[in-house]
């Protein structure tokens, strides 16, 4: 173990009234949700959503979610409606991100919406950004608290290896407890789209709003453009290359395993497993953590075995999908 950066902070009352002041003077503060950390920093400031950017060299077009405290809160910078309302009785606090229009009088900064008409807000569960909420006294904007295209970071440490000292402070609350990013709903328009899968399963939704419609090939073949800007970049990258649906190892490959029993004749070796017991709930807490572990020397690539579709399986095969793919940025470029 290495010493504790200094950056890195236990959430003491102090350090949270200090995380406060240190957003309400337009500096970046990362901090724990239930999902993952996130980079944050006051939504209302032009110059301190700017800072967001700068820091993990994300691309402009590419709109940050806003956390607000409660729904009050949220419906006040929003075109708030029934759907909402229904979504936000059944899964807030928690991991669901609501994306609806802008209203006229929106104090959101509108570099947040990277130039569309509309924000997207959650209420996270987790204690530490509750309080972090209460004493900045003003919604904050996080994304992931990752450089662009990397991995989501799941503990403070990781914020640190990804960002060093950009944060002002990082707050440590431990490991995330469900670990990977919030569902992203799409409620700006009459039919309600699913943009990113993620801690609340797509099932479950449904439940409460009727079926999703289906994105990336309706709403862009009907031309009005990609509804998630940031589903366009390439995210979730480990440097090694990765193969999925693997039942046996390459040699030199490291082995992320799902499940009971590991692959007869197959050594987990230096690989690890994502939940011996089959639990893809378990899974997902463990996806990026294990990710960053085995994406280093010696192992020349992650070789990962299938992991089923049902439940936060859903959201895991999202996020490995994107990072077996080759890198595609803005202009369409491949980068490997
Ligand atoms: O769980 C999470 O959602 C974490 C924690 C920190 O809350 N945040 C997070 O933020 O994952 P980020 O920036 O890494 O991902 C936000 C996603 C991106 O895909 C972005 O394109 C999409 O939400 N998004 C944000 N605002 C949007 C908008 N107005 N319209 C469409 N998509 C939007
Ligand atoms: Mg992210």
């Amino acid at each position: 173990m290495t010493a504790m950066p200094r950056n890195i902070v236990a959430p003491t009352v102090e350090n949270l009234t200090r995380a406060g002041e240190l957003i309400r003077e337009g500096r970046l503060v990362a901090f724990p949700t239930e999902t993952v950390y996130g980079l944050g920093a006051d939504a209302t400031n032009d110059r301190a959503v700017a800072e967001i950017f700068a820091a993990k060299e994300r691309p402009r077009f590419n709109p940050l979610i806003v956390h607000c405290p409660d729904r009050e809160a949220a419906a006040g910078v929003v075109v708030w409606d029934d759907r909402a309302e229904r979504l936000a009785d059944r899964f807030w606090p928690g991991p669901l991100t609501l994306v609806l229009p802008r209203r006229p009088d929106c104090p959101i900064s509108l570099l947040v919406s990277a130039g569309l008409d509309t924000v997207a807000v959650r209420v996270p569960a987790h204690a530490l950004a509750l309080a972090l909420l209460a004493a900045a006294e003003r919604p904050i904007a996080a994304p992931s608290a990752n450089r662009a295209g990397e991995v989501s970071p799941t503990t403070a440490r990781h914020v640190h290896e990804s960002l060093g000292e950009r944060p002002a402070m990082i707050l440590d609350g431990g490991p995330c407890r469900i670990g990977i990013e919030s569902t992203v709903l799409d409620l700006s328009r009459p039919d309600a789209a699913l943009l990113r899968p993620g801690g609340v399963p797509h099932e479950e939704v449904e439940a409460v709003i009727g079926p999703l419609a289906k994105t990336g090939s309706g709403v862009e073949a009907r031309g009005e453009g990609p509804r998630s800007p940031g589903q366009l970049t390439s995210h979730y990258a480990p440097r090694l290359p990765l193969r999925l649906n693997v039942r046996a190892p390459r040699p030199g490959e490291a082995l992320l395993a799902f499940g009971r029993p590991t692959p007869s004749g197959v050594t987990m070796g230096t690989g690890m497993n994502l939940s011996p017991s089959g639990d893809v709930t378990e899974a997902a807490a463990n996806l990026f953590a294990m990710l960053r572990a085995l994406d280093r020397p010696p192992h020349t690539g992650i070789a990962v075995m299938p992991i089923p579709e049902t439940g936060l399986g859903e959201a895991i095969n999202d996020r490995l999908r994107r990072a077996a793919g080759p890198r595609r940025l803005a202009d369409g470029a491949a980068t490997r």
